[in-house]
């Protein structure tokens, strides 16, 4: 397994110097609510098939940077490209369709309580893709559960799941659109630490499996270890540090290395 992680590290640090495989591309960003100066300065680069972490304390601006990125907020100033494409001159349909192309975990899950399992995941294929062939959406959802190992809890409701078990669904319901770039709000937030590293190792397995590029906001230690490529440490509304988990650990910076004790 450390093999095919290094290998995988390496090819995402190689495509780094080539500007084709950028696919998302922020640059100076800032975002204020009133004169909260959220957002001061922030620059980064996802690569095609990389796993970029952002570590960072409670109310640092973590889902304010990834709102923005998904188009759910209007940034102030600066440059935000997704493949190429500056978020904020896409006309609506435009934006429909780059929106397709990221798939958002959220930070609370959002499944709907009333609805299946079968029906959750049914949902953006008949809403969003307007599938009708019901012999095909329920193979899609098949297909979608076994990738998150949950073939038996088709016709469970979500009450009825555990918080691991929620959290795999709700991978699965944003997965089912097959998105280029995922991105993670704190994919581990509430989960005990067996159950963390499970879910960080299935964002592994679903990396290779559907070739994503992903970010992944988190203040979970063992997952930034196990998912991160890259990581960035967000303070204040900027990023203070860059590097692999092995280069932070040995930050001097007491506002990085404080994460690591
Ligand atoms: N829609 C909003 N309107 C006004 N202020 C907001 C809004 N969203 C976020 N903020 C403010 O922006 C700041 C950063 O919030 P954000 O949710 O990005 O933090 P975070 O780093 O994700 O924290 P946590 O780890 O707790 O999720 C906070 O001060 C918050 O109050
Ligand atoms: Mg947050």
């Amino acid at each position: 397994m450390q093999d095919e992680l290094t290998i995988e590290t390496k090819q995402a640090t190689e495509a780094k110097t080539d500007d084709n495989n950028i696919v998302i591309k922020v640059e100076h960003l800032q975002k204020s609510f009133e004169d909260n100066k959220v957002l001061k300065d922030i620059n980064l680069t996802l690569c095609k098939g990389e796993n970029l972490v952002v570590l960072g304390r409670s109310g640092q601006g973590k889902s304010v940077t990834i709102q923005c990125i998904v188009g759910l907020l209007d940034y102030d100033e600066g440059s935000l490209k997704v493949f190429g494409k500056e978020i904020k001159e896409l006309l609506e349909d435009e934006l429909k369709e780059i929106r397709l192309k990221l798939g958002f975990l959220f930070q609370s899950g959002a499944l709907y309580d009333s609805m299946t399992v079968r029906e959750n995941l049914s949902f953006p294929l008949t809403r969003v893709l307007k599938m009708k062939d019901d012999s095909k959406i329920n193979q899609e959802v098949e297909d979608v559960l076994d990738a998150v190992g949950l073939k038996d809890a088709i016709d469970k409701m979500p009450g009825d799941l555990s918080g691991g078990m929620r959290k795999r669904i709700g991978l699965a319901r944003t997965l089912i659109l097959k998105p280029a770039i995922m991105l993670y709000d704190e994919p581990t937030t509430g989960l005990d630490p067996i159950t963390s590293k499970e879910i960080s190792q299935l964002i592994m397995d679903l990396r290779k499996k559907y070739q994503t590029s992903s970010i992944i906001i988190t203040h979970d230690l063992a997952c930034a270890k196990i998912t991160g490529d890259r990581i960035l440490v967000l303070h204040e509304g900027k990023f203070i540090a860059e590097g692999s988990y092995k280069d932070l650990e040995k930050s001097q910076d007491e506002r990085v290395n404080s994460f690591f004790k």
